[in-house]
């Protein structure tokens, strides 16, 4: 879709960022820029040593290390971040500087180096625990914890720019993504590979809540789709759009769903409920259909297949 551009990847050894380098590499100039601090170098080695892609170790609060990153870049697809609810309810502050200084920075440095794009991620945690379902992206948004606040921020500043400064950016607001390179350690999301990764090794599977709080997952391919698609519309440009499967499931189904197609059962135990967990999640993905083309490709039980045989044939530390 993309060819013979420059691409800042920011997070690209993370997992979302380097399936995105991973599918644009050929054709393009692609950048990483991460400090490693939740990514996996592992991911995109292979890359980095066949020089196919050009790695930064660094981090997005250094405004003069993407200042220097950023000349000559067309598109920056903006995914570094401390990607996790808990962790920024134990330390607010670390997860604001990554966060929300380090996309002021970004921002900052694609406006000064004129790149063409910036594409944010952003979180389907900006919605909070309202009620209504699907959620539409015009709802009022009600963030329950410091890490989606900074996603709340986050694309404010995009929309500011785009219209104060004229730096086309588009936010993303990514729907509990999984697939290929997914850490199962992550606290954030991860909730697939950590149900297959503790039903492959036998160990129970940890429920927080009673298991009928309901997620819209989303193959990550998709969510690469969705980053591709926002660099080449003008009709993206200063909005912000939900990016999901657009279908919801329960955590007891998706339990069940695992170790169905993994033809093992392991000990289900629920513990108490997360603070900051959503209830239930679905998106309305009809802006993302109209203004980029968005639709999902992968059906959950087609992408729940994929990302099992990822888990399986890799020798991933699960
Ligand atoms: N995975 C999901 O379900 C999901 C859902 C909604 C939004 N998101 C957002 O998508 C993006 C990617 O998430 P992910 O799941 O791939 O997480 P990840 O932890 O695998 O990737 C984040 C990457 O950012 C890097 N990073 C963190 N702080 C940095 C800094 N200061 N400077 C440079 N790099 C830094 C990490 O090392 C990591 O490689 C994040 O912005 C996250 O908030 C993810």
């Amino acid at each position: 879709m993309i060819k013979d551009k420059k691409i800042v990847v920011t997070g690209g050894a993370g997992f979302i960022g380097s399936n995105i380098v991973h599918d644009i590499y050929e054709g393009n100039e692609v950048t990483v820029i991460d400090d490693l601090s939740t990514g996996n170098l592992e991911n995109i080695i292979g890359l980095v040593e066949k020089e196919s892609i050009k790695q930064v170790k660094g981090s997005i609060t250094d405004l003069k290390l993407l200042q220097e990153t950023f000349s000559d870049a067309d598109f920056v697809l903006h995914q570094a971040a401390i990607p996790s609810v808990p962790r920024s309810i134990k330390n607010p502050i670390a997860t604001n500087k990554a966060n929300i200084d380090g996309t002021l920075n970004v921002l900052v440095a694609a406006r000064d180096c004129n790149v063409e794009k910036v594409v944010f991620a952003s979180s389907s945690s900006v919605y909070g625990d309202t009620p209504t379902l699907p959620k539409i992206e015009n709802m009022c948004p009600s963030p329950l914890s410091p890490y989606a606040i900074t996603k709340l921020c986050g694309e404010n500043y995009c929309r500011i720019f785009y219209e104060i400064y004229g730096l086309r950016t588009t936010s993303l607001r990514y729907f509990n993504v999984y697939g290929p390179m997914q850490n199962p350690k992550s606290e954030y999301a991860a909730v697939v590979p950590k149900f297959i990764s503790s039903t492959i090794r036998g160990n129970p599977i940890e429920i927080y809540g009673d298991g009928e709080q309901t997620r819209d997952f989303t193959f990550v391919e998709d969510v690469v789709n969705a980053n591709l698609l926002s660099c080449v519309s003008k009709k993206s440009d200063g909005k912000i759009l939900n990016i999901a499967g657009g279908k919801r499931i329960s955590i007891n189904e998706l339990a069940l769903k695992i170790m169905k197609i993994l033809g093992k059962e392991v000990e289900i135990i629920y513990r108490e409920r997360r603070e900051g967990d959503v209830k239930d999640s679905l998106a309305d993905i009809s802006l993302a259909k109209n203004l980029i083309d968005y639709a999902p490709s992968y059906s959950f039980d087609k992408g729940l297949d994929k990302a099992i045989e990822y888990f399986k044939k890799t020798n991933f530390e699960l």
